[in-house]
């Protein structure tokens, strides 16, 4: 999967602004602000990829600390922290399996970060979560989806398993990186199926739809006084 995400980085940026509509701008904001993040907090970026989504963590938190297992990505981040000037904990580390302390975090945000996430792999990513997060703290995850609706569905799962790899074709070269985001995101379908796993974990957690499910979100706290 790491092979994956470091073949698709140099066109990364693009691929993701096509597969989402252009709504991934959107959608990073609505990751962000669901979690609703307080002044002088840790936030934690999981799945960071070039560290798209930190931008839009107000400028006011004490920490943010980036994880993402792609060594290409980590290299993007770099610069990234550089051009929007915040010094930034970059780790290159597992999501499911961090090196953060127990009870560390006072939110964690992922975009887009969920779909090749295997079952397993989630159910240690919900343990992760509330192992890293302080009690009351609080997690937004959210990832594109198929929507429900088949007249809006059909032809979104057309979109992105086969009008995207022949863009990826013409405009980058490469069919196989972008014929799987159709796939892995076909198999993901959307973040219902993972809220039990989550509840299991000891998490509060809140399904959310975004644009007619072309995107879903889960987002809540870990239980107990902050
Ligand atoms: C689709 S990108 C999303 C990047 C970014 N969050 C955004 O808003 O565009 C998914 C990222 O998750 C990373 N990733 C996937 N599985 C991971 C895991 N188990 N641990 C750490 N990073 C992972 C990949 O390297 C990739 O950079």
């Amino acid at each position: 999967m790491k092979e994956l995400f470091d073949r698709m980085g140099p066109t990364y940026a693009t691929t993701n602004v096509v597969s989402s509509f252009g709504f991934s701008e959107f959608w990073r904001v609505a990751c962000v602000s669901i979690a609703n993040i307080k002044p002088d907090t840790v936030v934690c970026d999981l799945m960071a990829g070039s560290g798209e989504c930190w931008r839009y963590i107000p400028k006011d938190v004490a920490e943010i600390i980036s994880i993402d297992f792609s060594d290409f990505m980590n290299e993007r981040q770099v610069e990234r922290s550089k051009k929007v000037n915040r010094s930034i904990d970059i780790r290159c580390e597992n999501a499911t399996a961090t090196s953060l302390p127990d009870a560390s975090v006072d939110h964690v945000i992922s975009a887009f970060g969920l779909k090749t996430l295997s079952q397993s792999a989630i159910s240690d990513l919900t343990r992760e979560l509330h192992r890293i997060l302080k009690p009351g703290g609080t997690f937004s995850l959210l990832e594109i989806s198929l929507p429900k609706n088949p007249v809006i569905r059909l032809p979104y799962q057309w979109y992105l398993c086969s009008a995207i790899p022949l863009i990826g074709k013409l405009m980058l070269g490469d069919i196989e990186c972008y014929r799987m985001l159709g796939k892995y995101t076909t198999e993901f379908e959307n973040c219902t199926a993972l809220i039990p796993l989550f509840e299991k974990a000891g998490l509060e957690v809140e399904y959310g739809n975004h644009f007619f499910g072309c995107a879903t979100s889960l987002s809540g706290h870990k239980k107990g006084e902050p």
